[in-house]
């Protein structure tokens, strides 16, 4: 089989489309490196000093591991001198950072979850690194965090690597989501995917129901529905799965349908659910759109939202059309 690498597909893409510029293709690439060296601490764990607590807390309360804190680090550092970005954010740094003035400043902002599903780094499940690609405002000087404050649909890029059996990058900028696989002999990422469409329909539903108590009505509903089987109103058995990992339960459904979610609920009436809305939910929603599925928030489009914080959160309902929109219409109900 001819292998096509991530910078022969990036290169191929901008001759098609137009839509990948140098600068662009420098900071997917940058990216993907820093997945790759990423890939090799989670793939140390013990015998790299990786595991366990780093003993702080990041802006949202929640402890940080040490891998969380790692690998922060190496996307930092792997972004800051190529010229191609203006700033960066991060689920891990309170507000953003921009380019240290000893290096040029480019035209893009990039905005990641460092490690996703950081619960399940102690116990050898996959996890991963998700991203999103926004341009700097027209005239921009100084980079603040207003800037960042883009709805998703001005991405440019958004992707994610999976740290599983295998190592694997999930890519869009806008023209279909393409998945390579990391060659660990040759150190390179060689297409394995080419514009993988999610499955219209499914049997399968991801949702923390330990929640379930706290769920407001529509989603109870929906999920009462599920589990009523064949002789219920879907007229169909289901099944469920819960990785924990958002990345992971979002391969998943790339590859087998199905539907993901995680709704604001009555624990918290003031916190609209857990996920991030700039570096979780929209670079999750432009990969899910991409692939021909679909992502709400329970009433309109994720993509649609305009953020009024860099952190915010919010409810998240993406994967296979039919059920995105069955769910989000009892919303409406
Ligand atoms: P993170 O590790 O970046 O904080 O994100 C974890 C998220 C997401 O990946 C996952 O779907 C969800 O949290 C799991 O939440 P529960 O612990 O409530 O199951
Ligand atoms: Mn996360
Ligand atoms: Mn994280």
């Amino acid at each position: 089989m001819k292998r096509i690498s991530l910078t022969q597909h990036l290169i191929e893409e901008q001759r098609l489309y137009n839509t990948i510029p140098a600068s662009l293709r420098l900071l997917i690439e940058v990216v993907a490196r820093a997945c790759k060296t990423i890939s090799h601490s989670v793939g140390k764990g013990a015998l790299g000093d990786v595991l366990g607590s780093a003993n702080s807390e990041n802006v949202q309360g929640e402890v940080q591991k040490k891998l969380d804190v790692i690998s922060n680090e190496i996307l930092l550092q792997a972004n800051e001198w190529g010229g191609h970005l203006a700033a960066m954010a991060s689920e891990e740094m309170e507000t953003i950072h921009p380019i240290p003035n000893r290096y040029p400043m480019g035209e893009y902002m990039l905005l990641f979850d460092p490690l996703d599903g950081s619960s399940n780094i102690d116990v050898n499940v996959s996890i991963g690194t998700i991203f999103s690609v926004l341009k700097a405002p027209e005239g921009m000087v100084t980079p603040t965090e207003k800037d960042f404050l883009q709805p998703g649909t001005m991405q440019v890029a958004a992707g994610y690597a999976v740290y599983g059996p295998q190592t694997m990058l999930v890519l869009t900028t806008g023209n279909g989501v393409q998945c390579f696989t990391l060659d660990r002999e040759m150190g390179s990422w060689v297409m394995t995917q080419r514009d993988i469409q999610i499955p219209a329909e499914t049997k399968e539903f991801a949702i923390n129901s330990s929640n379930a108590r706290h769920w407001h009505p529509p989603v109870k509903r929906y999920i009462d529905e599920m589990l009523a089987g064949r002789t219920g109103p879907r007229g169909k058995d289901f099944n469920m799965r819960w990785i924990a990992s958002m990345v992971a339960d979002v391969h998943r459904i790339l590859n087998r349908g199905g539907i993901f979610m995680y709704p604001a609920d009555l624990r918290e009436p003031d916190k609209a659910g857990k996920l991030r809305l700039m570096y979780e939910a929209n670079p999750m929603a432009f990969i899910v759109e991409q692939a021909g599925g679909t992502a709400t928030n329970g009433q309109k489009r994720i993509m649609e939202i305009q953020p009024e914080k860099l952190h915010q959160r919010v409810p998240v309902f993406l994967g296979s059309k039919s059920e995105v929109e069955r769910v989000t219409s009892y919303h409406a109900a």
